[in-house]
């Protein structure tokens, strides 16, 4: 049952418009609708908020503003970054353009809306610090900041070993701002009861929703109940809640009425987390064979003045390649922008669009196949923890993608095979994504109906949470697949890693193995050794023997208490393979076919983990060619914040398009072998798209996305 293809459990809830999500929730009774108004300088302070017009609108029920927020918790720098308090409205200065400012509530979306625009509003500006190119030059290091953990991993000699080395690329890539942008846009509703709330969120974790808004507020954890069945896509949007929660929460307090804040399209993309800009200077030394001597990578990245998060970029290289001589860091420029978040393998993602670009760059200088480059490369273990590898292939990766892909039939040279107008060229690139590991509980009960019945705060964001759970579930008691029921998105329930950094699904896995397991050991336990092989199985024994059910934990620690993860450098891996065609004449990209081989140990379900890579993937042909987050330099107004002017690929980008997992199994990692599948596919796999362009056109653009006016110029006169 672990394994297979099966369909969505939750499958025909969905298409029949069943399924729940946090804007549907209706709580108790029809709840009043939150609009939020935006700050319009980047920087400065509110000089005149005038909520009387909007306040006089129709249907509106009250403005919040900082003159009636109440007094909040303070972030406290010890809490993990996801459950830290985050006070909202608290005073007049204006740290980002379209921070809050105030939140209008009325009876309709619409009259919320409308009135949002009658709040009139002046400000003090002050000169903005936006433009992280023209700020290079005041990068510092984040170890200097409390409570970073971004420090610099310098092994050996970096510098005397580049200098030496016969071969040497020292090339510099920037990656852009980019958005989570799920399908549902951030939401909440909030209905108090008394003292206590419950909060219809859109959140990956629960439990951080859950300590952060009792963090802010002044609650109790006891006091907030967090409700999130169905999530449309969160991607590190929804790891923590933002204004829009806080404020539904604080509204719905002050009007005595549940209150629901649903933040438009537009509005996410301020509000929610960025991935930051970053320029990416990579330096690879390798000798005349390939192997490489030196490995440096030093990226500057946006960060802000009013959050440490500092994106993991410059770590994604320190398990990949082998090379004596290392140098990896983090420099930070902060910015008066939104906070930056995490955003689907933060680090791996823009980092690989450097690194995997460089290593062609290496290949091509080298004359040498870049897989074969690759497969040089690879390191006997971790070349800086000095640690084995648990279960690693991505030779096996890079082999069977280059078989299946036809690799060898590739254009040796840049821009020498024409079809027509297009220039035709094939990437590839490697992948690698560390697997993480978060404190995980969950209880699975068996009823003598035959009926199981797993409980998890656990979030299903669209990936397959409730499917494999009951895989698993179906699997350990004999149970079929129609008599398990999941039961999953609620803060009363044990608490776990919730969904994220591509650990959801062996989190939830392990503990419900274990839960299963403890579940039979109960059984077991209450009846001679004859009895226990009974051919109906636990079913037949639970209806025999207990009456009312029975019930079973099981649990998982963080992997800082999991001595697992120091023994062994456990991460998934894959690699991509893709071809592009170039039109001469116009420089436009078009992607004819892409493949992914992936190595992420066991999977739970084929379907839903081939669904995920194939996303990642798609996500990566985005980064390569279409996502750029354009900041205004003179306001710090994210400028193109919709689908109309915030490219992302359409159907029509994507023709064939495959994912291949290769039948792993990695002791290592968790009792069932399993590694995350969440973000590995994004990762390298822009970089594959920008080898491709390199391939068919001879012009290097190092500069993401790469869009068709940085290619023309350079294209090969037809
Ligand atoms: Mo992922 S960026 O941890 O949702």
């Amino acid at each position: 049952m672990i394994g297979r293809p099966l369909s969505r459990v939750e499958g025909p809830l969905k298409v029949t418009g069943r399924a729940t999500y946090t804007y549907e929730e209706w709580g108790a009774g029809p709840p009043l609708h939150g609009f939020l108004v935006e700050a319009a300088i980047g920087r400065g302070r509110i000089a005149k908020l005038d909520t009387s017009r909007a306040e006089r609108a129709p249907g509106v029920r009250g403005v919040v503003t900082h003159r009636n927020a109440p007094r909040q918790g303070q972030p406290q720098p010890d809490l993990s970054p996801y459950s830290r308090a985050f006070p909202v409205l608290t005073d007049t200065e204006i740290r980002c353009f379209a921070q809050p400012v105030a939140l209008v509530v009325a009876d309709t979306f619409e009259q919320a809306r409308d009135a949002a625009g009658l709040v009139e509003a002046a400000y003090e500006r002050t000169e903005g610090r936006f433009d992280l190119a023209a700020r290079l030059d005041h990068a510092y290091a984040p170890s200097d900041v409390q409570g970073s953990t971004q420090t610099d991993s310098l092994v050996g000699d970096f510098d005397g070993a580049f200098a030496a080395a016969p071969i040497r690329i020292d090339e510099t890539y920037t990656t852009p701002y980019e958005f989570s942008a799920p399908m549902e846009p951030q939401c909440a509703l909030a209905v108090w009861h008394g003292d206590a709330v419950t909060v219809y969120a859109s959140t990956q974790i629960v439990a951080e929703a859950k300590l952060r808004i009792a963090a802010t507020l002044g609650l109790v954890p006891a006091q907030v109940r967090i409700i999130a069945r169905y999530i449309g896509g969160g991607f590190g949007s929804k790891l923590r809640v933002h204004a829009e929660t806080i404020l539904a929460v604080i509204a719905a307090r002050q009007l005595r009425r549940p209150v629901k804040v649903m933040a438009t399209r537009q509005q996410t993309f301020p509000l929610a987390g960025h991935r930051p800009a970053a320029v990416q200077r990579v330096r690879l030394g390798a000798d005349r064979d390939g192997r490489l001597v030196a490995f440096g990578h030093d990226p500057i990245l946006q960060a802000s003045f009013t959050s440490d998060f500092v994106e993991q970029i410059g770590s994604v290289g320190r398990a990949l390649y082998a090379a004596s001589h290392r140098r990896s860091t983090h420099r930070i420029v902060p910015l008066d922008l939104p906070d930056p978040e995490d955003v689907r393998a933060p680090g791996e993602a823009p980092g690989l669009l450097a690194i995997e670009a460089a290593m062609d760059e290496l290949a091509c200088a080298l004359d040498m196949d870049p897989v074969e480059l690759r497969i040089r490369n690879e390191p006997a273990q971790h070349p800086e923890l000095g640690i084995p590898y648990s279960d690693r292939h991505l030779v096996e990766c890079l082999r069977e993608g280059a078989r299946r892909f036809g690799w060898e039939r590739r254009p040796r040279r840049p821009a020498t095979l024409r079809d027509g107008r297009w220039l035709v060229g094939h990437g590839m690139a490697a992948a690698i994504r560390p697997q993480f590991q978060a404190r995980t509980s969950i209880t699975v009960r068996l009823e003598p109906d035959g009926t199981a019945i797993v409980r998890t705060d656990m979030t299903d964001p669209g990936t397959g949470t409730y499917t494999i759970a009951t895989q698993v579930a179906s699997e350990a008691l004999g149970v079929p697949i129609d008599r398990v029921r999941v039961e999953a998105g609620d803060s009363e329930f044990p608490v776990s890693g919730g969904s994220g950094g591509s650990w959801g699904a062996t989190n939830t896995c392990t503990a419900l193995l274990r839960a299963c397991h403890a579940l039979r050991d109960r059984i077991f336990a209450s009846m001679p050794e004859a009895e226990r092989a009974s051919a109906g199985g636990l079913p037949a024994l639970v209806a025999a023997r207990f009456p009312d059910g029975v019930e079973a934990s099981g649990a998982i620690p963080d992997m800082s208490d999991d001595p697992r993860f120091t023994a062994h450098s456990l991460s998934s891996y894959g690699a991509h393979f893709a071809e592009v065609r170039v039109d001469v004449d116009t420089g436009e990209i078009r992607l004819r076919r892409m493949l992914g081989v992936f190595d992420a140990g066991r999977i739970f379900n084929a379907r839903t983990a081939r669904s995920q890579l194939i996303g990642g993937m798609i996500w990566g042909v985005s980064a390569a060619l279409h996502e750029d987050g354009a900041v205004d330099p003179r306001t710090g107004a994210f400028v193109n914040r919709d689908f109309a002017q915030y490219l992302i690929p359409v159907h029509a980008d994507i023709p064939a398009i495959d994912a291949i997992l290769l039948d792993t199994y990695d002791p290592h990692a968790n009792e069932l072998g399993a590694k995350g599948v969440g973000e590995i596919g994004i990762c390298g796999a822009g970089a594959a798209i920008a080898n491709a362009v390199y391939n068919a056109t001879g012009v290097r653009v190092r500069d993401y996305p790469i869009t068709l006016e940085k290619l023309l110029p350079h294209l090969p006169r037809p």
